[in-house]
């Protein structure tokens, strides 16, 4: 399915799930087949990387090492100073080194904050580049798109309300989800952001709602 399609899509899924809506414990239940799915093919994406080989477009594909990030509407590679201090996520794709937009995929996509390097704790700051951070948009509860802003200083899920604290590798701060958000590692070439580790866990949610079962 074509990026900007999956896109709109799973933000109609995010509206049609009420943040204040009690159907369950931790109110995953009205979660769609769709976003699931979505969910375990960026997960199979994520095993690939580690060995068995997916066959998978290149503009399908996770982000890889070397690739370079830009914006989901240009080619031009990012620079660490792209991105603000303390300001909201930029929402980011890679590019391989020979031009091939990672973007086919919304799953794929890249949430980019940045810090002064000395005040993130080690095994963060060893995955930034000059304190620029990166994260899957993607909420390890049940799949949905993070908000593209901050609550609280943490990246925040509108769909059951989970929080993720980007300053500590992803940690959950607030549930229902219970792994922490897949940390990208980055470094910086040339002056340019490049991708230096895979995501460093699965990429996905991890629940099912009742009307999938
Ligand atoms: S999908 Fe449930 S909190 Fe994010």
């Amino acid at each position: 399915m074509a990026g900007t399609e999956e896109k709109q899509l799973m933000k109609q899924d995010t509206k049609a799930v009420p943040a204040n809506e009690t159907q369950c414990g931790c109110q995953c239940t009205r979660v769609s087949r769709r976003t699931v799915l979505g969910g375990l093919a960026a997960a199979g994406a994520f095993a690939g990387l580690g060995g068995t080989a997916m066959a998978a477009a290149p503009d399908a594909m996770p982000p890889q090492v070397g690739d370079f990030l830009v914006s989901p509407s240009g080619t031009t590679p990012l620079t660490p100073d792209s991105i603000k201090l303390d300001s909201k996520p930029f929402e980011a794709v890679a590019m391989s080194p020979d031009g091939v937009v990672r973007n086919a995929e919304y799953e794929n996509t890249i949430l980019l904050l940045r810090y002064d390097p000395a005040s993130l704790p080690a095994e963060t700051a060893a995955k930034s580049a000059e304190g620029v951070l990166g994260y899957t948009i993607i909420c390890t509860h049940a799949g949905c798109p993070l908000g593209d802003t901050l609550k609280n200083k943490l990246l925040a899920c509108d769909c059951h309300g989970s929080q993720f604290d980007p300053t500590k590798n992803g940690e959950v701060a607030h549930g229902p989800a219970v792994r922490k958000l897949p940390q990208l590692g980055l470094k910086v070439e040339d002056g340019k952001l490049v991708v230096a580790e895979a995501f460093d866990s699965r990429i996905g949610g991890d629940m099912m709602g009742e009307d999938d079962r």
